[in-house]
């Protein structure tokens, strides 16, 4: 099935910059956008509520401005995330501002609801909801979401534990649709790579979360390029679901990050525009195991320059290899031509 065409615009890379609580805002998203990219973030990190449409109202503007000023640019649109959990008591007001203003991509997480699918499409907009496993792909697609994020092992903020094969090739042998794959994608090579699995676009946030537009604090911009995988723990201690964290701020918080105490998903807390996760994620910092990759707290223009070179050269570089392989597989008989062959000398030999 082909895209929807606002997911397949002629994007600098086939990327969709995830949203990220408390560090995604506007300007990070207008940034993501001009730079070619879908930019997103959550609706809750605009408060209070009132603020969510002003929100979407700078970055709609923004993008009117530099696509004004430069009319050869692509300007990729943009997504909110909506946390479909029964905690969030925000959700039918901001569900509200969305389809006022027609935002044209959501995402939905944490629980999958018809009724909030047929509010956004009632305008023609498109919903992606984010899953960590096939059972809950299915249900999402049951509901009416027109795409899904396989959100795969190594991911941050809230991840799954499945690898993006095993992930991505349970979808594909039923879903058709828009797919996209994170979980410590940082480089364009792991891009190609995401596409080569069956995904149509990379899903990437901790990358964005060090560039010079995320609200991320400098130190821990900084703490994320200091970082490789090994420093990535996976703890459901801090919102009573399982995440990626670095290892330093939680450290830095006073706790063995090695001895971590475990939690339930009773813990978990999006009620009054998520006041009580903010607290937990303001001083554990979320991220995914592709911290390696990140190397600079640059702006994102430069990440995703950065991303669409090495995307382009990983291509080239693909094809060159696999060209004398392709002519081979073209020849070389298949099994079952081998076998007939075989039949057919030992009948000629009998
Ligand atoms: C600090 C942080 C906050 C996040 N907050 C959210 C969120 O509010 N909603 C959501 O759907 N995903 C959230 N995520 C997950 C991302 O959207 C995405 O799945 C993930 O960052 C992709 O993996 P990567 O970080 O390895 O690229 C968050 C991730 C991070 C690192």
């Amino acid at each position: 099935m082909s895209l929807p065409p606002i997911l397949s615009g002629p994007l600098t890379v086939p990327v969709l910059a995830s949203p990220m609580f408390i560090y995604s805002g506007p300007e990070l998203v207008a940034a993501q956008c001009q730079a070619g990219v879908i930019g997103a973030f959550p609706s809750l990190n605009a408060r209070p509520q009132s603020a969510l449409g002003e929100w979407i109202d700078q970055i709609v503007q923004s993008n009117a401005a530099f696509a004004e000023a430069n009319p050869d640019a692509y300007v990729a649109p943009f997504a909110v995330n909506l946390i479909v959990h029964k905690s969030n008591d925000r959700l039918a007001e901001d569900l509200a501002t969305v389809v006022e203003h027609q935002v044209p991509i959501v995402i939905t997480s944490l629980g999958a609801r018809e009724d909030v699918n047929e509010a956004i499409h009632s305008y023609g907009g498109i919903v992606l909801h984010d899953v960590i496993n096939n059972r809950f792909a299915r249900k999402a697609i049951e509901k009416g979401a027109d795409g899904l994020i396989a959100v795969a092992a190594g991911a941050g903020g809230h991840a799954g534990t499945q690898s993006p094969f095993a992930l991505v090739r349970e979808i594909r042998e039923w879903f058709d649709g828009p797919l996209l794959l994170s979980g410590a994608i940082s480089h364009g090579q792991s891009i190609l790579a995401a596409r080569a699995a069956g995904a149509d676009l990379a899903y990437i946030g901790s990358a964005f979360l060090a560039a010079e537009e995320s609200r991320a604090p400098q130190d821990y911009k900084q703490m994320i390029v200091d970082s490789t995988a090994a420093d990535i723990i996976y703890s459901n201690l801090f919102t009573g679901i399982h995440g990626n964290y670095l290892r330093g701020s939680i450290e830095a918080a006073g706790m063995d990050p090695d001895n971590l105490p475990e939690s339930d998903p009773t813990a978990m807390d999006f009620g009054s525009g998520g006041d009580s996760a903010s607290k937990a994620w303001k001083d554990i910092w979320g991220a995914g195991q592709g911290v390696g990759g990140v190397t600079s707290t640059g702006p994102v223009a430069d990440l995703v320059d950065r991303l669409r070179t090495e995307y382009r050269a990983a291509i080239d570089s693909l094809a060159q290899a696999t060209a004398a392989e392709t002519a081979n597989i073209a020849e070389a008989p298949t099994a079952g031509e081998t076998a007939a062959a075989g039949s057919t000398s030992a009948t000629a030999g009998n």
